[in-house]
């Protein structure tokens, strides 16, 4: 194998590990000799709760930036191709490497950050993430092609509504309760999933309630509240197939920057997936634009231990190296 084609190989093996919503990892990749495809993987797409494959496509985007990541942490410089089709033959996206030239000392600390991240369903610390972090976040969502808006009080409120609105319309849906259940708790030894090693093993007490996943876990969630956490809306202006891998890739850039600030990122889809609730935070946008996630920013205490990472399916099942 060239050289170009291990670091490939290589990116392709750094994506493995970023989120995807409950665990699905709906993506695989092929190794040319000289570029890496990115491609859909329609039989982990949530039929019930995600039709369209908008989360789909945010958890492509997000495995997509990782390995972006991987390849700028080597100093591969590279051109994307964002196709965005769900198509079985076609690929959503296309990264062709170039030029080989210095590391960028950020990717480097990004990708020591894509190891450590992970989704903490924990309570926040009692303390606000600093203004100046903040900012950095909503450039670093920017960066990437999407906006992060940052909800006042009010909104926090508002959005409240809308998770428990979309919360009890999921609850009431069979074919979304039975998918719950398929991809989330117990202890997923096939590497897809939410174990419950990742889940509290009591909802926590907070102004927006976290997803119930209908399965109690193991993580003591803490005693404190989300009073200090920050919420915000992931939004872009497109509303299509390659807007949300797009909105996939700034997901991914906010959270390796949050890791990084020791922020720790809850999302909630719930909200976007059911339509009339999607509407309200569009219309919480005030016209800027259509919402991706909502997102959950708070500080962690250091001192706690934090739950253990989810399982990945293994690189030879999403990893493929065509001669
Ligand atoms: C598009 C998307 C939507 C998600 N929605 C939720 C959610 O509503 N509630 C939640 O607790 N976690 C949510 N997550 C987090 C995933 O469950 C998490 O990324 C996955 O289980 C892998 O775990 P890890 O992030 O710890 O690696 C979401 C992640 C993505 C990428």
């Amino acid at each position: 194998m060239s050289e170009v084609e291990q670091a490939l190989v290589r990116a392709a093996d750094a994506a493995r590990l970023a989120p995807s919503i409950h665990n699905t990892q709906p993506w695989r990749w092929v190794v040319r000799a000289d570029r890496l495809e990115l491609f859909a993987v329609a039989e982990r797409q949530l039929r019930a709760q995600d039709p369209d494959a908008r989360m789909l496509l945010i958890s492509c985007g997000a495995a997509l930036h990782h390995a972006r990541v991987a390849l700028d942490a080597e100093g591969w410089a590279h051109t994307v191709e964002r196709v965005g089709s769900l198509a079985p033959d076609a690929p959503l996206a296309v990264i062709t490497p170039g030029e080989r030239r210095t590391a960028e000392a950020e990717a480097t600390r990004h990708l020591q950050m894509l190891q450590v991240r992970r989704t903490d369903r924990r309570t926040v610390r009692d303390e606000a993430v600093p203004e100046d972090v903040l900012d950095q976040l909503v450039k670093a969502a920017e960066q990437a092609g999407a906006r992060l808006h940052v909800l006042g009080r009010d909104q926090v409120l508002e959005l409240a509504v809308a998770v428990e609105r979309a919360q009890a319309a999921e609850a009431a849906d069979d074919r979304a309760r039975a998918e719950l259940a398929t991809w989330v708790g117990g202890e997923r030894p096939e590497g897809t999933g939410i174990p419950s090693s990742a889940l509290p093993a009591e909802m926590p007490l907070t102004t927006v309630a976290e997803r119930d996943f209908q399965t109690a876990g193991t993580v003591e969630a803490g005693a404190g509240h989300d009073r200090s956490a920050t919420y915000a809306v992931l939004y872009g202006t497109g509303d299509a197939e390659p807007d949300w891998l797009r909105g996939g890739e700034s997901l991914s850039r906010l959270w390796l920057a949050a890791t990084e600030h020791a922020v720790t990122v809850l999302p909630f889809s719930g909200p976007v997936e059911v339509p009339f609730t999607r509407d309200a935070l569009r219309r919480m946008l005030g016209g800027a634009g259509v919402p991706y996630l909502a997102l959950r920013l708070g500080l962690q205490d250091p001192a706690r231990t934090a739950p253990p990472h989810t399982p990945r399916l293994p690189a030879t099942q999403v990893i493929r190296v065509e001669d």
